[in-house]
């Protein structure tokens, strides 16, 4: 009986760090993708995909899960959260069919850079934030 006490009281006391450290930090992912020049390509007020120059990202967590379970898709990701970090570190992983997504050399018009410049915690925060575009 004390065991099951104990074994109980360990669990209640570890849940809250064990969610702390769940990655990602949506509002600071907000204040980043404001940042960062994604909104000058990218609108995140309108539905996928829609734009000229990029996909609109206002609805990316639902496509996100759509687009990895479909027959043309052959990037890595095995769930939204991947594909979106994917498609920031890796764009030519899979390029959305789009009118203008690709340049002439076939690469994505997406910055191929970001999984460079940006540490593995802003990743983290973007993609928290764009998981909340449902
Ligand atoms: C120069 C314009 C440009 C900039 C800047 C840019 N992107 Fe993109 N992005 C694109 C294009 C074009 C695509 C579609 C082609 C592809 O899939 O790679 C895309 C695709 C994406 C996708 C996948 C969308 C989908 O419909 O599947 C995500 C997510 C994304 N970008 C997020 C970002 C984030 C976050 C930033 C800022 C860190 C950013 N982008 C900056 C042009 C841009």
């Amino acid at each position: 009986m004390i065991a099951v006490i104990l074994v109980g009281l360990y669990a209640v006391w570890r849940w809250p760090a064990r969610h702390a450290v769940a990655p990602g930090d949506a509002a600071r992912g907000a204040t980043l993708y404001e940042t960062l020049p994604c909104a000058s390509c990218h609108d995140i007020s309108r539905p996928w995909p829609g734009g000229d120059i990029c996909p609109n990202l206002g609805n990316i967590a639902t496509e996100a899960a759509r687009i990895i379970l479909q027959p043309d898709y052959h990037g890595h990701a095995t769930d939204a959260a991947g594909y979106i970090r994917e498609s920031i570190v890796d764009p030519n992983a899979y390029i959305v069919p789009g009118p203008s997504y690709r340049q002439a050399d076939g690469q994505s018009v997406m910055p191929k850079t970001f999984g460079q410049s940006l540490a593995p915690a802003q990743l983290d925060d973007l993609v928290a934030f764009l998981l909340t575009r449902r």
